[in-house]
């Protein structure tokens, strides 16, 4: 099995060691619970560098509802084995004392403005400052050459690499891809909340996505126009949407006369609360 570490200054220690052999090493930081998309992300970490590190901490500070953290499904022993056959050289188990050594209330907190406000920032009060600030304590404490997240939380993602350039964190952060199941839907350790039924309509998020892609990529200029269209096909669908929005793919800026753009979208299916995206590139047929 995959040796687990708990404590802050032991992972420092073992991560400065392989670093004094000479060895890259990645950071891939998890909720645990894991599934496919999170092992694609060890993969790529084990792509670019020796040594890779995973870890798993239901961070306390970026639930924004007590009883969605209370909930969240913990599995570390099951994690374990299924890193035990993945390029998983260690697993960084902290405890909340250990990442947070002087409480939460008194921590220190990380704000990235602009980036962290609208969509999911918008219906999540502050969500982003407790991800900001529980990655940049991961990435202090492991202190790894790269760190590797997924391109399904993409606001987040965009809000970590602000962070890195902005406090000039000595770290490359990599974006991986979206893993899907076989009708679309993005894997999360949140489609568990869903029933039987919910789980066979929540592919309508992908779907939604899909023909706004096709809208956007077939030349449709009223942008506005088609996130209120994708947020009717959401409900029609049973959802409850919460943001269907048209933005530019490398900042999550306007779209404004862009030619890489994203269509991100968050609803509701029941008890879960389901985002996704997906990537608009090449030239629109009103800009040729
Ligand atoms: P978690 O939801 O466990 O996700 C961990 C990493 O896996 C994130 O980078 C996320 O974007 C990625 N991921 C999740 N589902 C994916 C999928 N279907 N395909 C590809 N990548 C996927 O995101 C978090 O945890 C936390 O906010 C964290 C960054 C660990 C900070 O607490």
């Amino acid at each position: 099995m995959t040796p687990v570490i708990t404590r802050s200054s032991e992972l420092r220690r073992q991560v400065a060691d392989w670093r004094a052999e000479g060895r890259r090493v990645a950071l891939v930081p998890t909720m645990g619970n894991l599934h496919a998309g999170h092992l694609a992300l060890v993969e790529r970490a084990a792509g670019l560098a020796e040594r890779v590190v995973v870890s798993v901490f239901v961070n306390p500070t970026q639930f924004d509802d007590p009883a969605d953290f209370e909930r969240y499904p913990r599995t570390l022993e099951a994690d374990r084995e299924r890193l035990a056959a993945a390029p998983c050289d260690l697993v960084f188990a902290p405890t909340p004392a250990g990442l947070y050594p002087f409480g939460q209330a008194a921590a220190v907190r990380i704000e990235v403005p602009g980036l962290s406000e609208g969509l999911c920032g918008a219906w999540r009060p502050g969500h982003f400052a407790g991800v900001a600030t529980v990655v940049c304590r991961l990435l202090n404490v492991c202190q790894p050459d790269l760190a590797v997240f997924g391109e399904k939380d993409l606001q987040q993602l965009r809000v970590i690499e602000r962070l890195v350039a902005d406090l000039q964190m000595p770290v490359d952060i990599v974006g991986a891809p979206t893993v899907r199941e076989a009708d679309g839907l993005a894997m999360s350790s949140r489609n568990t909340y869903l029933s039987k039924d919910e789980r066979q309509r929540a592919a309508g998020l992908y779907r939604t996505l899909c023909r706004l892609r096709d809208a956007i990529a077939a030349g449709e200029p009223d942008l506005k126009g088609l996130e209120t269209t994708g947020k009717d096909w959401l409900a029609a669908e049973g959802f409850v949407p919460e943001y269907v929005e048209i933005r530019r793919w490398r900042d999550l800026g306007p779209p404004e006369g862009d030619d890489d753009l994203v269509v991100l979208a968050a609803a509701r299916l029941g008890k879960a609360r389901l985002i996704d995206n997906l990537r608009v590139r090449g030239k629109r047929k009103d800009e040729r």
